[in-house]
């Protein structure tokens, strides 16, 4: 065997064979096998995971985790199996929405396991890599890309009917990522505001979604308006003075209950920015105190008030997004 072509280098040999991979030849290959066992592992979680939706926005503090953690939990409340993916290094608040606060990763045989918040939805999140909450996680471009990859062919998602993935703020590298690395993505659910600035922001987008080639399942409203109820004379006319010097006249009923709805912002702008790029408006979520809340004391709005005005208006729009998803073979509907 003298003359056989090939030569096995064993670890701590020095003798290396010219018919043998090179150690820049051997990293690569092992770099290709890696990559290669990450597609499959992609593609896998692609057909175990029924939909997948992204939540983003223009422009932070508009609700979005919110808003993804409501999905998440109203999809849940309907008896469906939910995962949401928290892609946020820098401000990721969505273990805090879920009673999760303080989770590290968990894996097993080189997976990473999904930890359970509220409801029984799987979570993982960028926060459970974080040693300490309180230091920003400052991370170079392509680092924070290759983790997020990761983090996506890595996790024992097992079957799920949903998974609903929420972004840092802007249009950024993130969403790109995950739409070149997951397959079949569903859509974008684009949440907004209705002030001017959130409007244009989310206006960007749109226009964004034309270069993910996701389509766009449609446009949340959010901080949407507030509303007061309470008791006054039976049968009598109340008048208030609202916002922007308007006045508000509503009747109470036989027992004096009345309620009515502020708006505390401007009136339907994100279904004039639906309407004027041509998707889908998915609803209102009023403004209720009770999220802000809930973000702090781990406990969401539609735990503490499953049948409350919130998660009602969660169902409606989460209803809605159920009706573009059935809406044509793919999915909801794709601008380019
Ligand atoms: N509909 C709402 N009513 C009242 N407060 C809200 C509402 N939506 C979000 N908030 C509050 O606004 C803040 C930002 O929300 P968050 O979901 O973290 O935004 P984003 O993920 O877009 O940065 C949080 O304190 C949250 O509790
Ligand atoms: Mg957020």
């Amino acid at each position: 065997m003298a003359d056989s072509p090939v030569t096995i280098t064993t670890p701590g040999s020095d003798e290396t064979a010219s018919a043998g991979p090179s150690p820049q030849e051997q990293k690569q290959m092992e770099q290709a096998y890696a990559q290669m066992k990450r597609k499959m592992a992609m593609e896998e979680i692609g057909r175990n995971i029924k939909h997948k939706i992204m939540v983003l926005s223009g422009k932070g503090g508009v609700g979005k985790s919110t808003v993804s953690t409501g999905l998440a939990l109203s999809l849940a409340q309907q008896g469906h199996a939910v995962g949401i993916l928290d892609i946020d290094i820098t401000g990721p608040n969505v273990p805090k929405m879920m009673g999760l606060d303080g989770r590290r990763l968990h894996v097993e045989n080189k997976r990473i396991h999904p930890a359970q918040g509220h409801l029984g939805v799987k979570v993982i999140s960028m926060a459970f890599l974080l040693e300490d909450e309180d230091t920003p996680v400052v991370w170079r471009g392509p680092i924070k890309l290759g983790a997020i990859q990761q983090f996506i062919g890595d996790v024992e998602w097992g079957e799920l009917d949903y998974l609903i993935i929420d972004f840092p703020p802007g249009t950024s590298d993130e969403p790109l990522t995950v739409a070149q690395s997951l397959p079949d993505i569903d859509g974008m659910v684009i949440v907004t505001t209705p002030q001017q600035v959130a409007l244009l922001d989310s206006r960007k987008s749109i226009t964004f979604s034309e270069s993910l080639k996701v389509p766009v399942i449609g446009v949340v409203e959010n901080m949407s308006g507030f509303t007061v109820s309470g008791t006054a004379s039976p049968s009598s006319e109340l008048s208030v003075a609202a916002p922007g010097g308007k006045t508000i006249t509503t009747t109470t009923d036989e027992e004096g209950n009345f309620s009515f709805t502020l708006d505390i912002f401007k009136e339907g702008g994100g279904k004039s920015t639906a309407e004027e790029f041509g998707v889908p408006f998915l609803g209102a979520l009023p403004f209720d105190p009770g999220f802000v809340r809930g973000g702090d004391d781990g406990v969401h709005r539609i735990v503490s008030e499953p049948d409350g005005p919130s998660a009602i208006a969660f169902s409606k729009v989460v209803a809605a997004i159920q009706d573009q998803l059935s809406d044509g073979s793919d999915g909801g509907l794709e601008i380019i």
